[in-house]
């Protein structure tokens, strides 16, 4: 596992244990974060946040608990930029063999105005200040501009440049609220490689928001134009509509590499594992769409498909299901089913038809299909059963 980048690399940073955690209804406790952070020890992540330290006793107990008994990734927490936090923080990661501090500021005129009242050069002091007592601790410091987005993108470039001169050595920019377009996110990321100087020196991170349902996108525009480090959650879960979902983000890089050429260590097949391990510990279901870990990701029902994937599954399966850790794809028995799907599933249950008790099943079950959303196995065997003589 590196915390390494390359230009074919890109560095996982898990947040499922911290901006997932902020997911409504997702709170864990210590024995819990322990379970889910081992899970995505194994699934390969390459920086596992683990908590926000300050935010309760609990998460403080729960960072340190895990950090003295999780090894591999690197381990990091979330700091305010103040001297407190960061103290804090060293405290709860200090068990930790390979630790980095993750310390955020908001930069944009609202956050400045409303939330901070403070002014563009205070939060610049501010930035710089925190990252250069937090380099006196850690070795590895990321900076967060949170709210990047909506940030004058000079002075958010200003901010960047003053925070790698103070010794940054990732500098993340989070499209806090999800509001950024793919192009215009990309936009931003590519301007900041062209405008701020000693960024070559950094690793780029970026952190999106699904509000609109543009979190997987926007990080994969983000990586085309040079960032190589994407911040994501299992199953997509976070702050209101969630993060970048991690499956996601990792099976388009894998699956589209031929347009990205970019890796990650990810080991593919956990990733369904540790999806529903995720979703039985929060009690957060996954939706049965949900690309990659949704039970129906590979399950077919349409009779036109399933005669496809039978002949070749290329023909409607860009990934293959046991390479997310499925034991395979499923072809649903329903209305929409066909003859070919039919005649499958006779034969995997261990009988052997002709075709017109073939084509008398068909019509059996066609009516059945009619009056139940999904015809199990058992089913069908009481239908043949009940019609057909088996030989
Ligand atoms: O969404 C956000 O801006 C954050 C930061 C703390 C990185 O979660
Ligand atoms: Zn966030």
């Amino acid at each position: 596992m590196s915390t390494e980048s390359t230009k074919d690399r890109v560095v996982i940073f898990d947040t499922t244990l911290r901006d997932g955690e902020q997911s409504p209804g997702a709170s864990m406790n210590v024995a819990q974060k322990l379970q889910v952070a081992l899970a995505l020890r194994d699934l390969g992540v390459d920086i596992l946040e683990l908590g926000f330290p300050v935010a309760s006793q609990g998460d403080f107990e729960a960072v340190a608990t895990v950090a003295g008994q999780v090894e591999g990734p690197t381990l990091c927490a979330l700091a305010r930029a103040n001297r407190e936090d960061i103290d804090r923080t060293w405290e709860a990661l200090r068990a930790a063999r390979r630790r980095r501090l993750h310390v955020f500021l908001a930069t944009s005129p609202l956050h400045r105005e409303f939330k901070l009242k403070l002014s563009q050069e205070e939060v610049l002091r501010r930035a710089v200040e925190a990252v250069r007592y937090a380099r006196e601790r850690f070795e590895d410091v990321q900076f967060s501009a949170e709210d990047a987005v909506r940030t004058e993108p000079e002075f958010l470039a200003e901010v960047v440049e003053r925070v790698i001169e103070a010794g940054a050595t990732t500098v993340n920019i989070p499209d806090t609220v999800g509001y950024a377009m793919p192009a215009q996110y990309a936009s931003l990321i590519a301007y900041l490689r062209r405008h701020v100087r000693g960024i070559e020196r950094v690793v780029l991170s970026v952190h999106c928001h699904n509000d609109l349902g543009l979190a997987v996108a926007n990080s994969l525009a983000a990586v085309v134009e040079g960032a190589r480090q994407v911040e994501c959650t299992i199953n997509g879960i976070g702050e209101r509509a969630g993060n970048c979902a991690l499956e996601e983000v990792v099976m388009a890089l894998r699956t589209r590499h031929d347009f990205f050429g970019v890796q990650t260590g990810i080991r593919t097949e956990r990733l369904y594992p540790t999806s529903r391990l995720l979703s039985n510990v929060t009690g957060l279901q996954v939706q049965r769409n949900k690309a990659v870990v949704g039970q129906n990701a590979f399950a077919h029902e349409a009779g036109i498909h399933q005669h496809g994937v039978l002949m070749h599954r290329g023909t409607y399966e860009i990934m293959r299901a046991e390479d997310v850790g499925f034991t395979g794809n499923s072809l649903v028995l329903g209305k929409h089913s066909g003859r070919h799907v039919l005649r499958q599933r006779v034969k995997e249950l261990g009988y052997q038809l002709d075709g017109p008790q073939i084509d008398k099943l068909f019509e059996e079950f066609k009516r059945l299909a009619d009056r139940k959303k999904e015809v199990f196995d058992a089913d069908l065997e009481a239908l043949i059963q009940g019609h057909i003589s088996p030989r």
